[in-house]
């Protein structure tokens, strides 16, 4: 039997098929394959690495609580870059200011990086699936010149790149450089990814609708409404909408997509916005989200035509199955 293909050789195969590529993007994409595996092996051994769990007792920009894995994810990444030359800058949700990479050589990187080092943090000490979150933009101000705040905040539809890392129960890295939407398993014996969902396709309707419900008194009405909705069945044959939600995106969206379903993180009276950050957490979802052939919105409009203003600016998120978020803009009269 053939053996699957790797992610370093799909890598390599994509970028032939572009002739004038310089390879950057691969080497790119490879420091993250990278960096992926590194923090995996940090997740995995989690109690057994004395001092990796729990709370760092520091808060990131927004005041939410750092756990030392968060930290030691970000500064995987962050070191992973500074060794090498794509990167001019990264933006991270633990880092208030924007990450300038120093290069030894003159040629500084064409693209800066915006990442959710580890998502779903209060997962961590109990062994829910946690994950990674990139997304990948060319910079606008000159090459050469240091990295400003303009090169990061870019709509989300100019991203070149965006996706994922999750260790679950197995480890994935799913991304797309905005020709569909590929999904590699981590082989843990050989530590090499390889192509386990090729042309990865959200179904146009699913099974599951995830949200917090615990919040739901918070939420506007339209929304209560919509959930409310979820739970009655539309005709006899109809079947219901079960429940899922786990409290990591990653895992709630990885779901969603390989499986069909909705996904909301509405606003709320605690989060006006949500709670969840445009840049590394709604932005490269919906860019894979509709690559794969679904929809996200904020509510309102489309994610990816928002123009980001603040480096860590929230948004709300509703995401998933083109028909089911199709159903919700209906009953909010979006549409
Ligand atoms: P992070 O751990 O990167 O701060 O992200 C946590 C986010 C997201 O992963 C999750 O869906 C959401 O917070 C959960 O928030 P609630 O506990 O309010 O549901
Ligand atoms: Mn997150
Ligand atoms: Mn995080």
């Amino acid at each position: 039997m053939k053996r699957k293909i790797t992610l370093g050789e799909f890598i390599i195969q994509q970028q032939t098929e572009y002739p004038h590529a310089r390879g950057e993007m691969s080497q790119l994409l490879s420091a993250l394959m990278v960096s992926g595996k590194i923090i995996n092996k940090a997740v995995q051994h989690g109690g057994l690495n004395e001092g990796v769990l729990g709370a760092s007792g520091d808060e990131n920009v927004q005041g939410e609580t750092q756990q030392k894995l968060d930290i030691l994810a970000n500064n995987i990444i962050i070191e992973a870059f500074e060794q090498r030359q794509e990167v001019c800058g990264i933006a991270s949700e633990e880092n208030e200011q924007v990450v300038v990479l120093e290069k030894k050589y003159k040629e500084v990187g064409k693209y800066v990086l915006l990442i959710d080092p580890l998502d779903g943090s209060s997962n961590i000490d109990v062994t829910v699936s946690v994950g990674t979150i990139f997304a990948i933009y060319r910079r606008v101000t000159p090459e050469g010149s240091e990295a400003i705040l303009k090169d990061f905040l870019q709509p989300g539809l100019k991203q070149v790149a965006a996706g994922y890392i999750i260790y679950g129960s197995s480890t994935m890295m799913v991304y797309s450089t905005g020709n569909g939407v590929n999904g590699f398993t981590l082989d843990p014996s050989s530590g090499v990814f390889f192509l386990t969902h090729p042309n990865i396709r959200i179904p146009e309707t699913g099974p599951y609708y995830s949200v917090n419900e615990g919040k739901m008194h918070l939420f506007p009405k339209q929304y209560q409404d919509y959930i409310e909705s979820c739970k009655v069945p539309k005709s006899e044959k109809d079947s219901l909408v079960d429940c899922r939600y786990t409290g990591s995106l990653v895992a709630d969206f990885h779901r969603s997509l390989l499986k069909g379903g909705i996904y909301l993180y509405p606003p709320s009276t605690f989060h006006p916005n949500g709670k969840l950050r445009l840049l590394y957490e709604c932005n490269p979802l919906a860019f894979l989200c509709e690559q794969a052939g679904g929809k996200a919105i904020n509510g309102e409009g489309r994610v990816l035509e928002m123009q980001p203003t603040d480096l860590h600016q929230r948004a709300p998120l509703v995401i998933g199955s083109t028909k089911m978020v199709e159903q919700f803009e209906r009953m909010r009269g979006v549409v």
